[in-house]
């Protein structure tokens, strides 16, 4: 099954993206995360996609397609997958439904719909793991031991792009060049929007039931 999550900045994608790639046993990637791998490891792509992460703007599409096809192509994917944070324009979307088509195309647009308030009351206290990526809330949902990561043991941080004035950037992105994706995936028959603003448990289970 091939799945991706569609939301604003702060919905809860990468959280449920979790969840959902353990019960469809698929691997899960976000855009944004293999962005962030990219940096830690020093390459050119990670260091030139900082520049517009860190002031909250997307990176260039040809830079970011040409990264995710080359996730999509690799063989661990070829069961399936959960991506989140992509495509993020109507010009990803076209892109990814030509990658898609040898191979049986999208099977389900999982859209996670949450207000602006909420949202940036959820980034402010997000903490991501440096190593998975694995997102956690400084009171809603901390890490078991202070600054480690449950999953792989790994430093837990505040990522930079979190401060209010990028936050508040990255919804007025998400706003204009995102949102239309919504319609896009409804018209083609894929969507499934789901609220967002149950508890981490309840949106994922309302998630799981739209895919099994
Ligand atoms: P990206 O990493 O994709 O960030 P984003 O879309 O802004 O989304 P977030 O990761 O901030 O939110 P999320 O929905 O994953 O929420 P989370 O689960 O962590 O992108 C970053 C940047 O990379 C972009 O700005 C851009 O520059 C670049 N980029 C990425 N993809 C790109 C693309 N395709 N094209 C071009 N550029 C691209 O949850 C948030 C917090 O809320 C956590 O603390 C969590 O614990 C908490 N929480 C989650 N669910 C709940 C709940 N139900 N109740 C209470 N708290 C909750
Ligand atoms: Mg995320
Ligand atoms: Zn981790």
């Amino acid at each position: 099954m091939k799945v991706i999550l569609l939301g604003p900045p702060g919905a809860g994608k990468g959280t449920q993206a979790v969840r959902i790639a353990e019960v469809l046993k698929v691997t899960r990637a976000a855009s944004g995360d293999l962005f962030r791998e990219n940096l830690s490891k020093g390459t050119e792509l990670g260091k030139l996609a900082q520049t517009y992460m860190s002031r909250g703007i997307l990176v260039p599409d040809d830079v970011t397609i040409g990264m995710v096809n080359a996730w999509i192509n690799a063989k661990e994917q070829a069961g399936g997958f959960v991506l989140d944070g992509f495509p993020r324009n109507l010009h990803q979307a076209e892109a990814f439904e030509k990658q898609l088509d040898g191979k049986g195309g999208l099977d389900k647009a999982l859209y996670i719909n949450v207000s602006k308030d909420e949202l940036v009351r959820r980034l402010s206290g997000r903490l991501t793991c440096r190593n998975c990526q694995t997102p956690y809330h400084i009171s809603i949902s901390p890490p078991k031991e202070e600054g480690e990561c449950d999953r792989c043991g790994g430093e837990v941080y505040q990522r930079a792009d979190d401060k209010p004035e990028v936050v508040e950037t990255r919804i007025r992105v998400y706003l204009s060049e995102t949102s239309p994706l919504v319609d896009f995936y409804r018209e083609a028959g894929l969507l499934a929007e789901v609220n967002g603003e149950g508890t981490i448990e309840e949106v994922g289970d309302a998630l799981i039931a739209e895919i099994t």
